[in-house]
């Protein structure tokens, strides 16, 4: 880290993918080999890119769409992915519950909602700490598998370049499942009832979610039998899922910036979306360097510790024209701090003339160790931040935009409370992920009734 080097702010002509590297950069590994480092990005640099320029394109307009209140944003998916879940049923799996959730929340607001997986590339953590000790032994923290390996061992916890390119190839296959998946038979809404897994469907929330399939289902049967040509409109058979992940590890990220001739834009083609996280977006350091340079459009993660007048800046610093879409806040304060904090920073946004996507993730500012010793979140309050967040839009006359989850199509128990009434006991039956705890399919269904039901009396 080159924390002792002055700041410096290149006008944008002499912005280049490398220009962060003049800067301070935290969250980083030390990477024990350097030159294989150097040699993987370079491979990386040579490889074909993962997303292209005008699907890029195409989700800024959606999120401009978003922006001017007129559409939906739901951003989910695991906190980290493992490299051991890019299989096509773990893929298919999280995909199965984006598009549930994503029909409730159309159903219920009558809005489009535009859907972006935490997917396909989200291998990267920060943490609050760089090492820890584990049975007496100080290691490295797991940073993510893009970085190193959970295991609690030096030799797993050893920084490995290699798996930067492992990261490509595992985001690249599971891209590869989404555009099949998406495109043919499986995203088609007349599936809408097979997205609903076996032990779901038991639950309350998956009876419920039977309910609005079934309406479903009635509505397309009902304008078929109008005459309405169903088979033959494009809507209906197939959506779109974008990819994002936190911009965590430049040289990743750099290796993968491509040029684009036709738009004369630099865009980081690692993912459609990309965001900087709460620990990672100081205004003269690296990652807002890297940020300001690419045509994507950026999720700024907003945590309690921020001042509006810092907000305020990150936004200028990474959107001098205020493009419509470019930005998506993505608030993470907390269940009781989020009607207290929140007003102040959309005021300091929206004095600067911005519109901009505002979305709210209510996981990262509710999450506490349990008595027995479990990283968790509770349902309830996951719940009141959303809620919280509605209430402050309406007052603040500005559109509750998106939805930004942590969560997986599998039945775990990481998350407490929902239908079944998960407690602290229950944690330890299924609790399987390599970072955050997340919500599990059911979970995630319940919460999105109630999200829908507050978009329906938002939109009223
Ligand atoms: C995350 O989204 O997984 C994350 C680490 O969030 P934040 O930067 O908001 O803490
Ligand atoms: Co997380």
């Amino acid at each position: 880290m080159n924390t002792s080097e002055p700041p410096v702010h290149r006008p944008p002509e002499l912005w280049q993918p490398g220009t962060w590297r003049a800067l301070p950069i935290v969250q980083q590994p030390e990477w024990p080999d350097p030159a294989a480092v150097t040699r993987v990005t370079g491979e990386i640099g040579r490889l074909p890119p993962l997303v292209r320029s005008g699907e890029i394109r195409r989700l800024q307009s959606d999120l401009a769409e978003v922006a001017a209140g007129r559409a939906f944003l739901l951003q989910a998916g695991d906190c980290a992915e493992q490299f051991s879940s890019c299989t096509e049923y773990g893929v298919r799996n999280k995909l199965q519950v984006i598009l549930q959730l994503a029909i409730l929340l159309t159903y219920g607001s009558g809005l489009p909602v535009v859907k972006v997986g935490r997917i396909a590339g989200q291998f990267g953590k920060p943490r609050s700490q760089a090492t820890e000790i584990v049975a007496g032994v100080e290691l490295p923290v797991y940073r993510g598998d893009i970085v190193n390996s959970p295991e609690a061992t030096p030799e797993a916890r050893r920084p490995d370049a290699e798996r930067m390119l492992q990261a490509y190839h595992r985001a690249s296959a599971t891209l590869n499942t989404l555009r099949a998946l998406t495109k043919e038979g499986f995203a088609d809404l007349a599936r809408v009832h097979a997205w609903n897994q076996e032990f779901v469907r038991a639950s309350p929330a998956g009876r419920t979610y039977e309910d609005v399939a079934e309406s479903i289902t009635w509505a397309l049967r009902f304008m078929a039998a109008c005459g309405f040509d169903l088979a033959g409109s494009q809507a209906l058979h197939g959506v779109d899922l974008f990819t994002s992940h936190e911009a965590l590890l430049l040289p990743f990220e750099e290796a993968l910036t491509r040029f684009d001739a036709g738009t004369g834009a630099w865009f980081d083609t690692s993912a459609h979306m990309v965001w900087v996280g709460d620990r990672t977006r100081q205004l003269d350091g690296a990652h807002l360097e890297y940020l300001s340079g690419i045509a994507n459009p950026i999720g700024i993660k907003v945590g309690p510790s921020v001042s509006p007048e810092e907000i305020r800046k990150v936004c200028e610093r990474l959107d001098p024209a205020g493009v419509p879409g470019r930005l998506v806040l993505i608030s993470r304060l907390g269940a009781n701090r989020v009607t207290e904090l929140l007003p102040r920073i959309v005021q300091a946004v929206k004095s600067t003339g911005r519109t901009v996507v505002w979305a709210c993730d209510p996981m990262h500012g509710n999450t506490f160790l349990s008595e027995n010793g479990y990283k968790t979140r509770r349902l309830s309050d996951i719940a009141a931040e959303v809620a919280g967040f509605f209430q402050v839009h309406r007052e603040e006359g500005t559109h509750p935009g998106g939805l930004h989850l942590e969560l997986t199509g599998e039945d775990v128990t990481e998350c407490l409370g929902g239908a079944h009434e998960l407690s602290d006991d229950h944690l330890g039956t299924r609790y399987e992920t390599a970072c955050d705890p997340r919500l599990n399919a059911g979970q995630s269904i319940e919460l999105a009734f109630t999200v829908s039901d507050l978009l329906r009396a938002h939109h009223k």
